[in-house]
């Protein structure tokens, strides 16, 4: 039996079985996205470690996963269950805040940096113009309230860190808006979708290169990455039926006939500035979802 220590690979992916940790793990592997905006075939060695074998709420679980030799930690876990936050507030919190704190702790003692992954639902969503990434937090969710939990404790952790907050994203797989609404269209004739929320749709794969650039870049702190343009919910699910040939009528109406558990915010268009200014402009969301839609049904 070899008795050399496992090689440590300078990329550490948790969670490679969500939405964005799917688009990681494509990315890595050198596959084509669906975004076309990758260049296909180049491959970086990269661990990955899912839930249960890692759980953000145990350090002693990050510490066997995250070990030196590591040089960036990526994070796409995260409680992400946006209504179910609002009645097991301290279950969003162990993962989304405490847990990002022992990461942090974990990452500063290895020497790695951390990048992580916020939201645009720790702002307030009652401004007009896109939100800076320095403008202050004011959550009106409880899952905004971890994640900007969250953040906190990764800025007082003392570890190398990126933050890169986001929205409302979609994928070619899992559970998501796009998907939700291009099955829809063609079981229903017709769909009610919320026209008084405002934001920037995030194509996952879109999200994964961008930040992944970023991070390379040297860029550290926080930054905004969505997809370029900005719409609303209906707008948005205009556009899905539109591209998939579907017959239904899309009909707008206001978040007050959908109540649900969290109050969404009604404007949540993060300023893009900073990463623009590295990286070139924002991909238009109708691009990206266009190329999604094409890989969903493929
Ligand atoms: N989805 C959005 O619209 C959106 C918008 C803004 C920001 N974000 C942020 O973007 C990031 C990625 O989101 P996503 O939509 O890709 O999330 P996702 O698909 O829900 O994936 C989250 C992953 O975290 C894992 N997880 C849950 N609890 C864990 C724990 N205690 N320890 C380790 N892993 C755990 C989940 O595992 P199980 O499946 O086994 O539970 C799941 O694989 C998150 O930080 C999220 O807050 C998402």
């Amino acid at each position: 039996m070899s008795t050399e220590p496992k090689r440590v690979a300078p990329l550490f992916l948790i969670s490679p079985d969500g939405m964005l940790g799917r688009a990681f793990s494509a990315l890595f592997e050198g596959k084509a996205g669906a975004s076309r905006t990758r260049i296909p075939g180049q491959r970086l060695p990269f661990d990955a470690l899912s839930y249960p074998s890692l759980d953000l709420r145990d350090a002693s679980s990050i510490e066997r996963a995250v070990q030196p030799g590591c040089s960036l930690v990526i994070n796409c876990a995260a409680y992400t269950d946006v209504d179910g936050a609002e009645q097991h507030e301290a279950d969003a919190n162990a993962v989304n805040a405490e847990g990002v704190g022992l990461l942090a702790a974990r990452c500063r003692a290895v020497g790695a940096c951390l990048l992580h992954f916020s939201t645009d639902y720790v702002f307030d969503g009652r401004a007009s113009t896109p939100y800076p990434v320095d403008a202050p937090r004011a959550p009106q969710n409880a899952y905004g309230r971890s994640k900007a939990r969250g953040e906190e404790l990764l800025e007082a952790s003392g570890a190398e860190y990126l933050i890169v907050r986001t929205s409302w994203l979609y994928a070619p797989w899992g559970k998501n808006f796009v998907d939700t609404i291009a099955r829809a269209a063609r079981e229903r004739p017709a769909l009610r979708v919320v026209n008084d929320q405002r934001g920037r749709p995030t194509s996952a794969e879109y999200l994964a290169e961008r930040s992944f650039a970023l991070a390379t870049q040297g860029a550290r702190g926080a930054y905004h990455v969505t997809d370029g343009g900005e719409c609303t919910w209906y707008d948005f699910a205009s556009e899905i039926v539109r591209l998939e040939g579907a017959s239904a009528r899309v009909e707008p109406c206001t978040s007050a006939e959908f109540v649900r558990p969290a109050q969404r915010p009604a404007y949540s268009v993060l300023d893009l500035a900073r990463t623009e200014s590295l990286l070139g402009p924002s991909r238009p969301w109708q691009e990206n979802l266009a190329d999604v839609l094409r890989a969903r049904r493929s």
